[in-house]
């Protein structure tokens, strides 16, 4: 009798790569991130755990946020929390830019570092530039007792558990989900929203662990569209606003895991040049889920289709059938509000990426020339 298994089988769990069970551990990593800080009466976050006091909170003029990789993308989404929550102007910078640009770094800045792994060589460097000149910084990181943790004055830790694969998934999420927590607790202190806007983001957001569940359970269809995508050399991904930084990370993970090329554009930029590559056949991911922007990105779509685009659109339930009228597939996500769209839309572009590395047959978990920390410069 042999048992034919091993240690690193074993914790996949059944499942074929640690990018598909990291995938559908998101439910529990939105859980085990939002819950412990959300108060009994779902009514505001509470982050005693950051130790900022409700003095200095006031006393934020702008924010910095930065970080490398998937993290930065989720920074993107964060500048949009923030912004939109709060009102405090907010700029995100990839690490290896910020560290050597001179940034214009005041007392009155809280620069935010966001890192799975808290130990990215060009993060930590930004977090010890940013504390030179007098800024309070924040990390957001996944390790506790990471290097970024314990040099950063303040953190908020990410619940996503050890993450394996090279790409990024549930931390990028958990992340997002820190920014919700973050801005709403500024909200909450600074006074900046009505206490009923942000009891009705709470309340969605304790929705977002179920609607994840209800898009992995579509993965068959995502599969399909992934398979078809695999035969093309390149791909473009468009949204606007807070699609436009989904865009992003989308495009990312199909570049890091498939290596086919696909970038990802802001809608509204591409009749000033991307157009131009728009041929017959070429497939397009067209995020649409931010209700004002929609008509927009509806008419840009129009624009790749008149050129021969296969567009896949990604919109919220209750537009569906709008959208489905302008793209060639649809995906619907569960409605949720506008701001907190990115911790669904993302989703289904993590499952296309990760099926399309798998019909091309690449290593999936290990995906060529790359690292899953980034320790030395
Ligand atoms: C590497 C990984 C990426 C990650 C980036 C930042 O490039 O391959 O997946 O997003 O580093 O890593 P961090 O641990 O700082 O989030």
């Amino acid at each position: 009798f042999h048992v034919d298994w091993d240690l690193v089988t074993a914790e996949k769990a059944g499942f074929d790569h640690f990018m598909l069970k990291e995938i559908h551990e998101q439910p529990k990593a939105y859980r085990d991130t939002m819950m412990s800080r959300i108060t009994e009466d779902g009514k505001s976050v509470e982050l005693k755990e950051l130790g900022m006091t409700a003095e200095f909170i006031k006393s934020i003029r702008k924010v910095h946020i930065v970080a490398c990789g998937t993290a930065y993308h989720a920074g993107l989404v964060g500048k949009t929390v923030i912004e939109s929550l709060v009102r405090i102007p907010v700029e995100t910078d990839v690490a290896s830019e910020y560290r050597y640009r001179s940034p214009i770094i005041t007392p009155d800045t809280l620069v935010i570092v966001v890192s799975q792994s808290g130990e990215t060589a060009d993060t930590l460097a930004a977090l010890r530039e940013a504390q030179r000149n007098g800024a309070r910084v924040l990390a957001i990181t996944n390790v506790v007792g990471s290097s970024i943790a314990r040099e950063a004055d303040h953190v908020l830790i990410t619940w996503a558990g050890l993450e394996i694969a090279v790409a990024s998934t549930k931390a990028y999420t958990s992340q997002l989900v820190a920014f919700y927590l973050f801005g709403l607790h500024l909200a909450g202190t600074i006074g900046a929203q009505e206490a009923s806007f942000i009891e009705e983001v709470i309340t969605s957001m304790k929705q977002l662990p179920e609607q994840v569940e209800s898009i992995l359970e579509q993965s068959a269809v995502l599969k399909q569209v992934a398979e078809s995508i695999s035969h093309h050399k390149h791909l473009f991904f468009i949204g606007r606003g807070v699609d436009y930084a989904v865009a992003q990370e989308g495009s990312l993970k199909l570049k890091e895991i498939s290596y086919i090329h696909s970038e990802a554009y802001a809608a509204g930029e591409l009749k000033h040049g991307t157009l131009a590559l728009i041929e017959d056949g070429i497939p397009v991911i067209a995020l649409v889920t931010q209700e004002e922007l929609y008509e927009k990105t509806l008419s840009n779509i129009k624009e790749v289709k008149a050129r021969g685009a296969h567009v896949l659109g990604i919109a919220n339930a209750g537009t569906e059938e709008e959208v489905a009228k302008s793209v060639d597939e649809l995906f619907a996500i569960p409605k949720t509000l506008p701001l907190l769209s990115p911790a669904l839309s993302v989703v289904p572009l993590q499952l296309i990426s990760y099926y399309a590395s798998l019909a091309l047959e690449h290593d999936v978990d290990k995906p060529r020339n790359l690292a899953k920390s980034v320790t030395v410069e």
